[in-house]
């Protein structure tokens, strides 16, 4: 079967993605935010997983107006870096895997997941910043990797307790695969920050902090919570976090927190980073 073992949550900050391709991952403002993910490097190269499950948000590159799907699949057998103004990303071209994909979307659909099956997509920083934070710029990703957006930039996006019942929905997709491989699901995003308006720039430290404790050890509660309530609390784009509940729902009931890290400011971001495993995982 397919084993979804572990999780990666962390922060898709376009701004990220920039300063490394510039090289300024040495400069004071950014060094702090690199060394942040040392151990987490480290820790997914020995983990040496062989697909990778990357929940993200297109940010118009993919999708227009024209098109907002909920929750897209990527089935195809490879993704393009996206072009999102000034070029694309100098990153590696997602290899994909289409037969586990295919799997999920059929699993998942009748679990009545009305999913919407991508076979040609390009992707954004979304999803190419935290392959950056964890893997760095070999010259292709280490491992598979299957994308799916989700929609939180136009309303209504999905509630925090429909993303973590799709990750269970996963989790029960995966475990039906025939064949075996290591899975990492990776939610991106967060944490609380606002991009406009009055309220710009808006960080709320002990709101995030309370989101991590929660997510390892009482998901259903993070579920619960209302989109009014990270609107006001975690600012208009803070909501990027019901992806991370998509991850979880994806683990055991039963986790321990691997690592955390936590950094303000990246760009207009607060950072959030944590690792999860599956108590039933052992590496041997
Ligand atoms: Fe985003």
């Amino acid at each position: 079967m397919a084993k979804i073992v572990a999780s990666v949550n962390c922060s898709h900050v376009p701004a990220i993605g920039a300063a490394w391709d510039l090289g300024k991952t040495d400069t004071p403002y950014w060094a702090p935010v690199f060394k942040g993910f040392d151990f987490s490097k480290k820790w997914i190269a020995d983990l040496e997983p062989d697909v990778i499950i990357l929940v993200y948000n297109d940010h118009a590159s993919a999708f227009s107006v024209e098109l907002i799907p909920t929750f897209a699949l990527g089935c195809a057998g490879e993704f393009k870096p996206a072009d999102e103004g000034w070029g694309p990303r100098p990153v590696p071209v997602v290899q994909g895997h289409p037969v586990l994909a295919a799997h999920i979307a059929q699993s998942v659909i009748l679990d009545e997941f009305d999913l919407t099956i991508v076979n040609k997509m390009d992707v954004d920083h979304g999803l190419t910043v935290p392959l950056t934070l964890m893997f760095g710029q070999p010259k292709e990703w280490p491992c598979k990797i299957i994308p799916l957006a989700v929609n939180v930039v136009q309303y209504p996006p999905p509630t925090g307790n429909r993303c973590y019942n799709l990750g269970k929905a996963i989790k029960k997709a995966a475990e039906s695969f025939p064949e075996d491989l290591r899975v990492v699901i990776f939610g991106t995003g967060g944490m609380s920050h606002q991009l406009q308006g009055q309220r710009a720039g808006l960080i709320n430290a002990a709101f995030d902090k309370r989101l991590l404790d929660n997510l390892s050890k009482n998901p259903q509660e993070v579920a619960g919570m209302p989109f009014i309530e990270y609107f006001r609390e975690a600012g208009s784009e803070g909501i990027e976090m019901v992806m991370w509940l998509i991850a979880r729902g994806a683990l055991e009931t039963a986790v321990r927190e691997i690592y955390r890290f936590y950094h303000v400011p990246a760009s207009n971001t607060a950072l959030g980073h944590l690792i999860l495993e599956n108590d039933s995982f052992s590496r041997t």
